[in-house]
Order: C-alpha cells, then structure tokens, then sequence
C-alpha cells in the first residue's frame, strides 16, 4: 500500500536560460522569457518588489474580473512567431498568448526533471532529492508507455518522450499542432508519440475499458475547460472520477503519477489524500506540496505557484 508522506515539499524552479524570475511584489511579477522581459499580476506577491525599475518588453494588464479577461500592452516590437527558448534538449517558441502565459509554463521544469529521473533505468527512491539528469540520447528500448493529460504545448510530453511512447492527450487543436511544432523544432518529429485532440476524462475512462496501461502518468489539469465535442470540465467535479481512471491505468510495475492544481483554492493534502484513496492497492509513495519559482538576486524569495500530489513507485 502506498505511504502518505504527510510533511509537505516544495519543488522550486530555479531559473534557467529560458526563463527567470527577476522581481516579484505589490502583485505583479518581473520575469525574462530568454531576451525579453515581461510583467504579469501575481496576486500571492504581496511583499514589496526588491528592483526600483522593471523595464519590459510587455505587461498583461488584468481585467477587471478575478478569473480572466486583460489585455498586453507591448513596449517593445516583438516577432511575430514568438521566439525560439530550450529546455535540456526540447526547444520550443514562446509567445505572450491572451491568456497571459508565453506559450509554456517554467515551473513546471522540476516536474519534468523529476518524471525523467522515475522513468530513468536507474530512477526511484527519493528523487526529489536527487538532480541527476539523464543522458539526452533517445532510450526507446523496453519502450515505457508514458501518459500526458491536459498537455498543452507539449514539453512534458517531448521531455519524457526520451524515454518511452508518450500519448500527449490536450482538447485544443491549436495546442496540439504548437506542440508538434514544438516536436518538430527540438528534432523530435519521429519519436513515437500519439498526438490526440481529445477529452482528458473520455480518452481516460475509454483507455480503461481498453485494458491499457502506462508507467507513468502526469495530468496539469485547469480549473474549467472545455474538450472538443464542448465536454465541460470542472475541477472539483471531476477529479476523484479522473484519477480513479489513472489508477485503473497504473499497476504495481508503474513509476509514477504527477498531478498540479493550480487557480483553485485547494490544499496539497486534499490532492495527496485523493491519490492515497486512489492508488491504495499499489506499493510506492505520495508526497505533496506547492510548486514554486525562485526569485533571483540576494534572499532568493519563493513565489509559489500551484499545489502537487505526486506518486512514486521505484519498484
Ligand atoms: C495548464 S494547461 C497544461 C500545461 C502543460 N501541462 C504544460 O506544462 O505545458 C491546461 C490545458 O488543458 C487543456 N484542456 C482544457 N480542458 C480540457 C479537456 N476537457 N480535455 C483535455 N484538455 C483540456 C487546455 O487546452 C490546456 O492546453
């Protein structure tokens, strides 16, 4: 049965060449997306910004409505493609999106490092603690059945795609054909992944009717969202149904699942609980806590951004 670790984690991200936190407070964020930087609202930095000046390419002004709306107001003339940034090997464009992202989420990046190390040959026991990165050479070999759920522009999908058939499952056509640009970009065009516009929740519960089974399985899932047939997705709906459906997907030989909330207010103890139920016939272990940036310059401050639950099974 697998342990509950109750003591909450905190994966930060760091930084890298494609994307650092400079400054952060009075509700906003300073952040460069390679060459460009950009502010955004961040109601969770309520402290004061460290920087006097925040020179900027753009900032996403919000409307007046908590859940969405608001427009970029851009400074700086920027290509019109995006800009091409890399994560290890992936490498992708960013470009600000109406919806106030730039195309990828960096926090994600100790997420895949950490799916990289349980899908790694040598990966399992603590392995948030380990930082050891696997070569970037394709291991195809024994081929590992990798599930990404609400995959978005796909660097999940291209991160874990090193080692094993990942099905990359996302209800925006668009998303889908950015992450095979995506795919396309970082050379990866051959490797064998399925590319499915789709329901998360539909293409789950039908896998499981089909007997399938992955080793790892990773879901980022919005708060509201819409498949392509106009399925409604409500988070607090239709979790406990969803990951029940992960579960049936999963079986002791399995490594890993990961799961984010974010936008909603939730605990990572209500999300770790949720898999404890879930995942109570397998061996393995739940941790859970927030997922964070790190600010850069003297102090470091922790700008958290989403909660996690996550699986781990080093067989
Ligand atoms: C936050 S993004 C995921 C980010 C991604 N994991 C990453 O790190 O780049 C949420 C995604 O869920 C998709 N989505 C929303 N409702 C969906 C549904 N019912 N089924 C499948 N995908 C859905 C959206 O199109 C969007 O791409």
């Amino acid at each position: 049965m697998a342990a509950l670790i109750e003591t909450p984690l905190v994966m930060a991200c760091s930084g890298w060449d494609a994307y650092r936190l400079l400054d952060s407070g009075a509700g906003r964020k300073y952040e460069a997306f390679g060459p460009y930087a950009f502010i955004r609202p961040e109601p969770q930095a309520m402290w004061q910004p460290r920087l006097a000046d925040w020179p900027a390419a753009g900032e996403f002004i919000p409307g007046s409505d908590e859940d969405g709306g608001g427009r970029w107001q851009f400074t700086d003339n920027l290509p019109d493609e995006g800009w091409e940034l890399a994560w290890n090997a992936v490498r992708f464009t960013a470009k600000p999106t109406p919806f106030r992202h730039l195309q990828f989420f960096p926090d994600m990046a100790p997420v895949w490092d950490w799916m990289r190390q349980c899908a790694s040959p040598r990966g399992g026991g603590d392995l948030g603690q380990q930082m050891l990165k696997p070569p970037e050479a394709p291991a195809f070999a024994g081929a590992h059945e990798f599930l990404n759920l609400f995959g978005y522009t796909g660097l999940g999908t291209l991160a874990l795609s090193q080692h094993g058939r990942v099905t990359h499952v996302d209800a925006s056509k668009k998303s889908v054909a950015q992450a095979r640009q995506n795919a396309a970009l970082s050379g990866m065009a051959e490797r064998p992944i399925r590319w499915l516009t789709d329901d998360a929740a539909r293409f789950t519960a039908r896998e499981v009717r089909r007997g399938r089974r992955y080793d790892g399985i990773i879901l980022d899932p919005p708060k509201f969202g819409r498949g392509p047939e106009g399925e409604v997705w409500r988070l607090e709906e239709g979790l406990p149904g969803l990951i029940a459906d992960c579960a049936r997907l999963l079986d002791a030989r399995s490594r890993f699942l990961f799961l984010t909330v974010y936008a909603v207010r939730m605990s990572s103890l209500a999300i770790a609980g949720l898999l404890d139920e879930a995942l109570s016939a397998l061996p393995g272990t739940i941790e859970h806590g927030d997922l964070a940036v790190r600010e850069e310059g003297e102090g470091g401050r922790l700008l958290p951004t989403a909660i996690f639950a996550r699986w781990s099974n080093p067989r």
